[in-house]
């Protein structure tokens, strides 16, 4: 395998690293979910050189891909874990997370999944508005424990992204008004059981142009500084997650173009003792997966022509969702079809449901497509509409190949539910 390419071609075959897409459509089945370990370790290794020798920690944002075999990975090479729900601490904790390097981010924590988090012992939880850290204090109180608090502010800076990822600006309902920061921390300096460890943000999500992270920071350096001011130290700075990948002709910055920045920021403000926290998700996972896809039918119409496939919005919503744009790449590209235009669609019942629309392929029927840079927001979005059965997750390791997820079968889909009995 290339170092360079996890997904590379030889003698015309896609391959997951060593292993030919063909072979493991065969012994898997399609739709699947293909995941690189090298690809996984190269994104990880990025982060890891841009905070080498720093006081730092990269909270791998377990949304974007919440795999066992994943999140087993990440933690292995020394990730921490940003988590939004009482499900995904739970799945960290069985991936082996060490509780102390798991934030808790989400503007809607419910009781229980504050008790389990501070039972856990999380390294922070990251406060969206004032009722959520009266609850917490509540919660902590009544469980005589101390709770480690961070506020997540809404700098209001437009990470220029889709509208539907974009969090950090005033109307989104994410954070607190930083204006209105100062106020809740010493409304949190009241409480015996909340401890002020930090302050956070997160911006967006896919973010190309790094100005709005730098605008966001100046807003958190300067609120760090009327803090410290008011005697309200902090431990951590943490700036989310949000970094862009190449989905088509993109050019994303490298975490060190947005790390080295921020280090000599702090270093300017005195604050070298700062530990930095990052969150990311996509940029750690994205281009490391692909939706394999065997196409069922070609179906040509007066006015469009129409490669349904055995995948779905169920599998892969981001389409449907936001439009967005996955490169479709035919896993053994024909000699002599000619190319045509195709909307490559799904067979659920909706005209939502597709995954790329005017793509010029060389197309017969059989033929398997490999959806790229699906490994982020991917499974971890699916459903079983339709009744379908989620894909099954495939790590590849070389020459090996790791079933991470059976294929569910549809008698799984509605095996807990009931038909009422009644007299
Ligand atoms: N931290 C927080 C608080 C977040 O809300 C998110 C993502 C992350 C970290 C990780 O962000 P990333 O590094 O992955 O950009 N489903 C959408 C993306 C939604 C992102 C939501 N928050 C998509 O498929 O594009």
């Amino acid at each position: 395998m290339s170092h360079e390419n996890p997904f590379p071609t030889q003698k015309g075959t896609l391959f997951a690293e060593d292993i030919p897409f063909p072979e493991l459509a065969d012994r898997y089945g399609t739709p699947l979910y293909v995941y690189s370990r090298a690809a996984l370790q190269t994104a990880w290794s990025r982060y890891a050189q841009a905070i080498a020798g720093r006081n730092a920690l990269i909270c791998y944002g377990v949304k974007a891909n919440s795999n066992l075999a994943v999140l087993h990975e990440f933690q292995q090479l020394g990730a921490g874990f940003d988590i939004v729900s009482g499900g995904e601490l739970e799945r960290a904790l069985a991936a082996g997370a060490s509780a102390d390097r798991i934030v808790f981010s989400g503007v809607g924590k419910q009781s229980w999944e504050i008790r389990a988090a501070l039972t856990a012992r999380i390294k922070c939880f990251n406060i969206e508005s004032a009722a959520e850290l009266d609850r917490l204090a509540d919660i902590a109180h009544e469980m005589g424990l101390v709770a480690p608090i961070s506020l997540r502010v809404n700098p209001d800076v437009d990470a220029h992204t889709h509208p539907y990822i974009s969090t950090g600006l005033k109307e989104n309902k994410f954070g607190v008004d930083i204006h209105r920061a100062p106020a809740l921390y010493h409304q949190a300096q009241q409480h015996a059981s909340l401890k002020i460890v930090g302050v956070d943000c997160h911006i967006g999500s896919q973010i190309i142009d790094l100005s709005p992270y730098l605008d966001a920071l100046e807003k958190l350096l300067s609120l760090i500084g009327q803090l410290g001011a008011d005697g309200i130290e902090l431990e951590h700075l943490d700036l989310g997650g949000g970094l862009g990948i190449r989905y088509t002709d993109e050019t994303p910055p490298d975490p060190a173009d947005l790390l080295t920045p921020v280090f000599e920021r702090l270093h300017a403000h005195g604050l070298d003792h700062l530990q930095v926290v990052l969150e990311p998700g996509r940029s750690l996972v994205g281009n490391a997966g692909i939706l394999l896809t065997r196409v069922e039918y070609l179906k040509r119409t007066e006015v469009r022509n129409f490669a349904i496939v055995d995948a779905a919005m169920n599998d892969l919503m981001r389409p449907a969702l936001y439009e967005a744009w996955h490169d479709v790449v035919p896993v053994e590209p024909r000699q002599g079809v000619p190319a045509e235009t195709w909307d490559i669609v799904g067979p659920i019942c909706e005209s939502g449901d597709w995954l790329a629309r005017g793509r010029t392929l060389p197309l017969e029927q059989g033929d398997l497509l490999a959806i790229c840079s699906a490994g982020a927001y991917g499974f971890s979005m699916s459903s079983q509409y339709n009744t379908r059965p989620r894909a099954a997750e495939v790590l590849v390791d070389k020459q090996d190949s790791y079933l991470v997820r059976p294929r569910e079968t549809p008698r799984d889909l509605f095996a807990s539910e009931r038909v009422p009995q009644r007299s």
